[in-house]
């Protein structure tokens, strides 16, 4: 990601910035377009995990739908010139103002939390005379074996409908008549690197089809959510994530019926190597049993090592690690007001000085759109590959 050119030009930059190595996402999309194409599988891209123009752009000329879950996030979709026929709108909270957006905008469509937002789609589709497409979102209680604070498949989730509500829901699908039914819609959680996990959620889907079916219901559509984790630990060595043993798991297990579409939502996966949030050393303190790196970003620009206790790998890109002779252990903080604002405790670096450039890796998913403007901080800028 870094080679000499790229670290001569941050130089000369104001940092901190995210830096966004283009090739590399193009090589990722590549990779997951071909694994996926395989099978025929339609891949949607969770749009939440990053919407920097250039990006969605990058992302969208590789023909991938949009995942969105608000409004302003299918509006952004269509704008940057995503297929609205491949625009689906989930999220446990849809306001009526952005499911009439939504409706106005035809989008493929709403992926249903629960019997409530049924009856609510239903009644502004009729206002409207809308029939919009929707897929059920079943909490099928799948363990993601993930941080507890992304896993959204257990009962105790506040995500989607549980099985034990789907008489209601076959009950609600009867009565709704602006609401065409085409498809069941399952997301356990993110950053899961165990296959084992979507091997149980496809026999999940397998079940609730057939239930589904049982009652007389067509199921058009089977997806199957995102959550494909990445390699925090060795980002230069799996810089693209293993697609093809991913889409296999579901090519082998998942029970497809004759024309039958399968579609994923992945984000994080297709992002996350890509972008590394830079950074200057503002201030060395050596205290008597611990050294401190004092950055120039903090929790305001990358919030991942702070709320989920999130390893990321910490480069100190103007010292080559080649020639490492006087490795010291540093709390690599930020510069806010908050004691949890530390991107790492005990991070082995070549003794560091102030001025040098600093490099948090894997932050392309969940970074700049978790960022914060906490103690009134600047909004940073994206500097991309040449
Ligand atoms: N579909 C649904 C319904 C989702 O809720 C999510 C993510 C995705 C797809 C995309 O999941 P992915 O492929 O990116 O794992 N901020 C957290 C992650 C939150 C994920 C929220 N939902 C983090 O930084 O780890």
């Amino acid at each position: 990601m870094f080679n000499d050119n790229v670290i001569n030009r941050f130089r000369g930059l104001e940092t901190p910035f995210y830096y966004y190595d283009l090739d590399l996402l193009r090589r990722t999309l590549a990779a997951c377009s071909q694994a996926s194409g395989k099978y025929g599988f339609h891949v949607h891209y969770a749009m939440k995990a990053n919407f920097d123009g250039q990006v969605l752009k990058t992302i969208q000329s590789y023909g991938f739908g949009a995942d969105c879950v608000s409004g302003n996030e299918v509006l952004t979709a269509l704008k940057y010139g995503f297929d609205k026929n491949k625009v689906v709108f989930a999220g446990v909270g849809k306001s009526d103002k952005e499911i009439k957006a939504s409706l106005d905008a035809d989008i493929f469509c709403f992926n249903v939390e629960s019997v409530q937002e049924m009856e609510v789609i239903n009644e502004l589709a009729a206002a409207r005379g809308k029939k919009p497409r929707i897929a059920i979102r079943i909490n099928p209680n799948v363990d993601a074996h993930t941080h507890h604070y992304i896993t959204t498949g257990l009962d105790e989730n506040k995500f989607g409908i549980n099985t034990w509500q789907l008489n209601d829901v076959a009950e609600q699908l009867r009565k709704s008549a602006n609401l065409e039914f085409i498809g069941i819609h399952f997301h356990v959680g993110s950053q899961i690197t165990d296959m084992e996990v979507f091997k149980s959620l496809c026999m999940r889907i397998n079940e609730i089809q057939t239930w589904f079916e049982d009652r007389g219901f067509t199921i058009k559509v089977l997806n199957a959510g995102g959550g494909l984790g990445v390699d925090y630990y060795s980002p230069d060595n799996n810089n693209v994530a293993d697609f093809e043993s991913y889409f296999k798991v579901f090519h082998d297990f998942l029970n497809v019926k004759p024309g039958q579409e399968v579609h994923f939502e992945l984000g994080r996966v297709l992002v996350a190597q890509s972008s590394a949030l830079v950074s200057r050393v503002l201030y060395v303190k050596n205290g008597q049993r611990k050294n401190f790196l004092v950055l120039d970003a903090g929790m305001t620009e990358l919030i991942r090592p702070m709320l989920y206790q999130a390893y990321h790998q910490i480069d100190n890109l103007s010292r080559s690690p080649e020639n490492v002779i006087d490795a010291v252990k540093y709390d690599v903080v930020g510069p806010i007001c908050e004691s949890t604002d530390c991107f790492r405790k005990d991070v082995e670096l070549p003794q560091s000085y102030r001025g040098d450039i600093i490099a948090v890796r894997t932050a392309g998913a969940y970074g700049q759109v978790m960022a914060s403007g906490y103690n009134l901080r600047d909004s940073i800028q994206s500097v991309y590959s040449e």
